[in-house]
């Protein structure tokens, strides 16, 4: 199987979690979008449920294949969300954001009861750290955060560098409107304390580490599908 079957297998795997009357988060990212186009499968053979898109992109996708959309502000309350990630470790804490939307689907995994966390094999990891770690932060005082962050992570032993994402010659911008810094610290064995360390700096507005929010993973291989369950 290549990647992108793999990818299909986890989602098809998610959409059997999915049932009518559900409320549900749609994540974003290439796994996320497999999951978008098996569920919009069922939505055109009578499954009846809303979704809340984590980006503008999965939104256009939802769009284009016919899924309903609602917004966290009419529908804050949702069932499941179902997202991909960058990695994934044994507890179940991700690294999120390498498509850049991790400060709605944060906001949308929290009010959700159930995060199911679709992926290949290739993301699971020991320990997360061998994917940068996207930190979003306001484009007031870039440089200030950038040099706050280093210091931060320093306290922590960790260090690496820290880069401005850029998108054709130009910055990355989120969503939100915000840039993000992807820090190359290696491997991070207290999640929460980096957590911590990053949310005391002003200018980030949030980082890519989901702590506590995936209630199973769904993880596919060549040699089947994983369910783990935090
Ligand atoms: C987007 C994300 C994605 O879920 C993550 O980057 C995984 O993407 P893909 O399924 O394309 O590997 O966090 O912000």
């Amino acid at each position: 199987m290549d990647a992108r079957q793999l990818k299909v297998e986890a989602a098809r795997a998610a959409l059997a979690y999915v049932g009518s009357g559900m409320r549900l988060g749609i994540g974003t990212g290439t796994t996320a979008e497999e999951f978008v186009r098996l569920l919009a499968e069922k939505v055109a053979t009578g499954l009846d449920v809303v979704g809340v898109p984590t980006s503008e992109r999965t939104a256009a996708l939802c769009r284009e294949l016919g899924v309903p959309l609602s917004t966290l502000e009419d529908t804050p309350e949702l069932d499941l969300t179902v997202d991909g990630a960058d990695e994934v470790d044994p507890d179940l804490t991700l690294i999120k954001g390498g498509g850049g939307a991790l400060l709605r689907e944060k906001i949308v995994a929290a009010a959700s009861e159930r995060m199911i966390v679709i992926a290949d094999k290739s993301k699971l990891v020991e320990t997360l750290g061998r994917f940068p770690l996207p930190i979003e932060v306001n484009k007031f005082g870039l440089r200030a955060t950038e040099i706050a962050i280093g210091a931060a992570a320093a306290t922590l032993g960790l260090s690496g560098p820290v880069t401005l994402r850029m998108t054709g010659g130009q910055p990355f911008v989120t969503d939100g409107g915000h840039f993000i810094l992807d820090a190359s610290f290696g491997r991070i064995p207290d999640t929460r304390a980096l957590s911590n360390a990053l949310f005391a700096i002003p200018g980030v507005v949030e980082h890519g580490l989901f702590i506590g929010l995936a209630s199973t993973a769904i993880i596919a291989g060549g040699d089947g599908i994983e369910t783990v369950h935090a």
